[in-house]
């Protein structure tokens, strides 16, 4: 099964891959995280990424194909894979497109969660993230067991650099100028999937499992 979720930033996708990796027994692939993690061991190319990420703006297409193009060739994604926060671009598409046409392992569907901004803003502004294994928590609507603590992994929980207010709203108008097209771009292949991305984690979940009956 080889999926793409998205949706913009708050959406869930972070927080419904982590459940899908659980049940399905495929990799997560945030570009995100992946970033993050470079930024944080002090990479070459966490340092080049870091500028783009603080002020919310994308990182460039080249980094981020190179990034997948390796991803995608670990033995872990043979049976499929969930990318999260990938492709964000028209050329990063169709890089991908052509990645995944040279393996012929097209693209099953294209799960697009759909949250309006005033939302998205709470969700953002309330969120903490692990720093071991990246795992999403919100200090009201999905609050970890124990205080600052990772309920998974037992990692620090932080708060993201990008989730500060001024880059947040540079994230949501970047996403609605260079990301939301792609909206119609899988549409027109006949994968998308629209869903509430409103609803509660576990409906969203359960929605997520409904769609992907037929494919697992
Ligand atoms: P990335 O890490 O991908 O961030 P993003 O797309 O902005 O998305 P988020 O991680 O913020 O949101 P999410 O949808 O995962 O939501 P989550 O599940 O955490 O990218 C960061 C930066 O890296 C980019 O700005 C860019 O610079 C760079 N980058 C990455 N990929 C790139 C690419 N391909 N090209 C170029 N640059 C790239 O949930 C959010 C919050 O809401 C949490 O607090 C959660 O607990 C809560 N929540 C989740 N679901 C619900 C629900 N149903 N109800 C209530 N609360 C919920
Ligand atoms: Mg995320
Ligand atoms: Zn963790």
């Amino acid at each position: 099964m080889n999926l793409i979720l998205f949706g913009p930033p708050g959406a869930g996708k972070g927080t419904q891959a982590k459940k899908m990796v659980d049940l399905y027994g495929i990799p997560q692939i945030s570009t995100g995280d992946i970033l993050r993690a470079n930024v944080r061991e002090g990479t070459e190319l966490g340092l080049a990424a870091k500028a783009y990420m603080d002020k919310g703006e994308l990182v460039p297409d080249e980094v981020l194909i190179g990034i997948i193009k390796n991803r995608l060739k670990e033995p872990d994604c043979e049976k499929g894979f969930i990318l999260d926060g990938y492709p964000r671009t028209k050329p990063q598409a169709d890089a991908l497109a052509a990645l995944l046409d040279g393996i012929n392992k097209p693209i099953d569907v294209v799960l697009n969660l759909e949250v309006p901004d005033e939302e998205l803003v709470e969700r953002i502004s309330g969120r903490l993230m692990c720093n071991n294994c990246g795992a999403s928590y919100h200090r009201t609507f999905n609050p970890p067991k124990k205080e600052g603590v990772c309920d998974t992994c037992g990692g620090e929980l932080f708060q993201r650099a990008d989730d500060r207010e001024e880059a947040v709203q540079n994230r949501l108008n970047v996403y609605k100028k260079q990301t939301q097209p792609l909206i119609d771009y899988y549409a027109e292949k006949g994968i998308l999937v629209t869903l509430e991305g409103t609803k509660d984690i576990n409906e969203v979940f359960e929605d997520i499992k409904a769609v992907l009956t037929k494919f697992a």
